[in-house]
């Protein structure tokens, strides 16, 4: 195994996007950030160093982070953010993961322009357990506002309101042709006739679920979340935020220019999102192509309708991993955590541009009624370890304090979480079984709920209210996909289970950052074993202190 020595210099960068030169907050200034390759089992070095006015953190998002939490980047969680002109290295291993995860800034909405693929190949001397394809190709979508995104999470924390709308989604950080003054820098992938190429598919948007397509292909899906899954093949993938997926696709059709696209799946009824669409181009390398059918307009796919929830579903329960695999069939911990939006009063005597949401409130979220706060003056993972009382509670309820119709209408009673920083306490090699159930408090919605430092099964999803009696019967404890990230259904559930073998604080949560903002989310403390092994490291001595 090899070890990777990078810097990333967190800068501001002035790029020119929908007719405007715009400074954004870049790594080395590239856009999207550079792409890490390595192999599964070599280790990483990330010098970090913050030249940008703001507050930065990086998160290898999917990264397991075997007994090293300290690399794992959310601000306030597992460390304090490195303050500009400070620096500080991220080193951990790859174990057992093969695929494609990314990275990207855990610090306000800077990931809005802050992150970049992470390619983790076959164990050196090991091969793919598909053909390998002649070419690979990461396809980043993202999400682009015209503001600056620290003043876009800004508005929505000061007004209490939604935030602004993107004003574009992107791929490989180019929003395509349907956009003005795009043309020109559209993403263009180039294919010979008869090859297969792997598109390495992220979704990095903030705000947003994504439809993908490509004109006249199918798309076989071979991973997710950098594990493998049974091939299956699809015309239309749909990615959460946090979501990657990996599919083959080969240069079968008549040479031309097709369009890959990517759109909104808008599950939230009623409430207003982007309903623009991304392009790319893919391009067949023959010389007729080159000459002709650069000028004729490429064929555009057909993508499902904004609320297409069946074609949704039915891409994500198709999921499995390639063979049987050791799933939890005893659980030591059955939880049950309900996520989902809420709406809170205004506070006594705020004026009330702070409070613009429906009926002079507020919007928030939260899980199983707590709205998640994160610490200020220290990160959950250093209290842990060094014993500082007050940070943190481990209070967080293993079930609802509640009982109520999750997917009818409910009181306005019960519209209101409390505030806090509750975490979970987990034993050492316990087994897991979360219940996500979403509610429709205030709004149904997916969410795409992502937990740091594990990858876990999904063993069934439904809709309704879940049911302990009939639903189990539902359970795939043979062969269910491996994920980081969750979509939890609109008016919901999906049930996940992995064994708490790393200990430290890890966070859990919706990865709609505008939901993470509102308080959707919830950390889990899992303990030491007994022997050193079982132990989380010593913390790196250039760790940032608050
Ligand atoms: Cu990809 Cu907590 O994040």
């Amino acid at each position: 195994a090899k070890t990777h020595y990078h810097d990333f210099v967190i800068q501001a960068t002035s790029v020119k996007r929908l007719c405007k030169i715009h400074n954004i907050i870049t790594v080395n200034g590239k856009f999207p950030g550079p792409t890490l390759e390595v192999n599964n089992g070599d280790t990483l070095v990330v010098n970090v160093v913050n030249r940008a006015r703001y507050n930065v953190t990086i998160h290898w998002h999917g990264v397991k982070q075997m007994r090293t939490g300290w690399a794992d980047g959310p601000e306030f969680i597992t460390q304090c953010p490195i303050r500009p002109g400070k620096s500080y290295t991220y080193r951990f291993t790859i174990q057992e993961q093969e695929g494609t995860l990314w990275w990207h800034a855990h610090s306000s909405w800077l990931r809005a322009t802050v992150y970049g693929a992470l390619i983790i190949n076959p164990k050196e001397g090991e091969i793919y357990p598909f053909p390998k394809p002649k070419r690979e190709t990461p396809i980043l979508l993202g999400e682009w506002w015209n503001t600056n995104p620290i003043d876009v999470v800004r508005q929505a924390t000061r007004t209490g309101a939604a935030p602004n709308l993107s004003d574009a989604y992107t791929i490989n950080s180019q929003p395509g042709d349907l956009y003005k003054c795009s043309r020109q820098d559209t993403t263009v992938v180039h294919i010979d006739s008869g090859e297969t190429n792997l598109l390495r598919v992220i979704n990095a948007a903030l705000n947003q679920q994504l439809f993908f397509a490509v004109a006249n292909h199918k798309l076989t899906v071979v991973g997710a979340d950098a594990s493998y899954v049974k091939p299956f093949t699809t015309s239309v993938l749909m990615l959460g935020p946090g979501q990657t997926t990996d599919v083959l696709i080969k240069a079968d059709q008549q040479p031309a220019r097709y369009y890959m696209a990517a759109r909104a799946y808008a599950s939230a009824q009623g409430a207003p999102f982007d309903d623009t669409t991304t392009t790319a181009i893919l391009e067949y390398n023959t010389a007729s192509c080159s000459s002709n059918c650069v000028k004729t307009k490429p064929v555009f796919p057909s993508l499902p309708e904004y609320n297409d929830t069946a074609t949704a579903t039915a891409f994500t329960t198709k999921f499995r991993s390639p063979r049987k695999v050791e799933v939890p069939k005893e659980i030591d911990e059955n939880l049950f955590f309900t996520v989902g939006l809420g709406l809170e009063n205004c506070p006594r005597g705020a004026p009330s541009s702070y409070c613009q949401g429906p009926s002079g409130t507020r919007f928030t979220a939260s899980m199983n009624n707590v709205s998640f706060v994160l610490p200020s003056n220290n990160s959950l993972l250093q209290a842990h370890y060094q014993g500082i009382p007050g940070v943190f509670s481990t209070d967080f309820p293993a079930v609802p304090p509640v009982k109520f119709d999750y997917t009818g209408n409910v009181s306005q009673s019960l519209w209101q979480p409390i505030r806090g920083t509750k975490l979970y306490k987990l034993k050492y090699g316990a087994r897991v079984q979360v219940v996500l159930q979403g509610t429709s408090i205030f709004s149904a919605e997916n969410h795409p709920i992502h937990l740091h430092g594990y990858d876990f099964y999904i063993i069934a999803e439904g809709f309704g209210n879940f049911n302990p009696k009939t639903d189990t019967s539902k359970f795939n404890l043979i062969d269910p996909p491996l994920r980081n990230t969750a979509s939890v259904p609109v008016n919901g559930w999906t049930v996940i289970r992995f064994v708490a073998n790393n200990p430290g604080v890890w966070l859990m949560h919706c990865h709609l950052d505008v939901h993470i903002t509102w308080g959707l989310a919830m950390a889990f403390l899992v303990e030491n074993g007994v022997c050193e092994l079982e132990s989380l490291e010593a913390p790196p001595v250039d760790l940032p202190v608050c």
